[in-house]
């Protein structure tokens, strides 16, 4: 068929919406892969539920904060990357990520309308099912789901089910990185996204499927050397020897 050429205004200017969502079951590497996503980024918060970011693994130079005022006041002095630590079992969590939510939106519109220039920012949410179930999500990180563009604001989830994740929020998802995943609802609605439930379920840890711009890859993520043995002497706060 002849392809017509025709010209059109753009109504926005910009990247697209950017929502990457990370799915998988406890320990195959969710929060590896956010954090690796993250380091490679130069403005980003962290919603931290259980205690598994620190600040050495991104070189140091990480506010770590758990208040809202705690956050403004980094975001206002200029801190480019910020741990928010929640806790995830405390009921006020939720008001907490939305008025840190919130503060972020107004505080990147309010900047990107002085300086349309204003640099965009990454937002990640390792336990998104623990936020949003099918028929509720704070209405803060709704906003910035649908709008994040708008704010120069890029998600980053992480999440074990994908059968609660609301249908609104689904169809948002620009790329979407699966470990191994058996549920079968999720499965079947991974299909709808180019994902073959068989290859998905047969994944090994630290094998993943991913869909973005490019199509369907499988990607193994492997440790880049003496990582790991760092990584550990950090987190504990000891030396260990391999
Ligand atoms: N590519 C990898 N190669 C080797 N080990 C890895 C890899 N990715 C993660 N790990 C290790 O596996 C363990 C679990 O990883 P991680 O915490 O990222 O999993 P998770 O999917 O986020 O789990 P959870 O759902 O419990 O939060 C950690 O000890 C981590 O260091
Ligand atoms: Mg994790």
């Amino acid at each position: 068929m002849e392809i017509i050429v025709k010209q059109v205004r753009l109504l926005k200017n910009g990247p697209a919406n950017e929502t990457i969502f990370i799915l998988g079951p406890t320990g195959r590497g969710k929060t590896t892969l956010v954090a690796n996503l993250l380091s490679e980024r130069s403005r980003f918060v962290i919603f931290d539920a259980k205690n598994d970011y620190y600040p050495e693994f991104f070189g140091g130079d990480v506010a770590e904060v758990s208040t809202v005022e705690a956050f403004a006041e980094a975001l206002q002095n200029g801190q480019d990357r910020i741990i928010f630590r929640v806790a995830s079992v405390d009921e006020a969590a939720d008001e907490l990520l939305d008025s840190a939510l919130g503060y972020l939106n107004a505080f990147q519109f309010a900047n990107i309308e002085a300086n349309p220039d204003f640099p965009g920012i990454a937002v990640s949410l390792d336990e998104l099912n623990r936020f949003a179930e099918t028929h509720s999500c704070p209405q803060q990180l709704r906003e910035e789901i649908e709008r994040g563009r708008d704010y120069k604001i890029t998600k980053i989830f992480g999440a074990q089910w994908f059968n609660s994740i609301p249908t609104w929020m689904r169809s948002s998802f620009s790329e979407i990185y699966t470990f191994q995943y058996s549920e079968s609802i999720g499965l079947k609605r991974l299909e709808d996204y180019g994902l073959p439930a068989d290859e998905v379920k047969a994944l090994p840890p630290y094998v993943c499927l991913h869909t973005g711009k490019n199509g369907v890859e499988k990607i193994r993520l492997v440790p880049s050397p003496g990582e790991t043995k760092r990584q550990h002497a950090n987190k504990t706060g000891e030396e260990i020897t391999a």
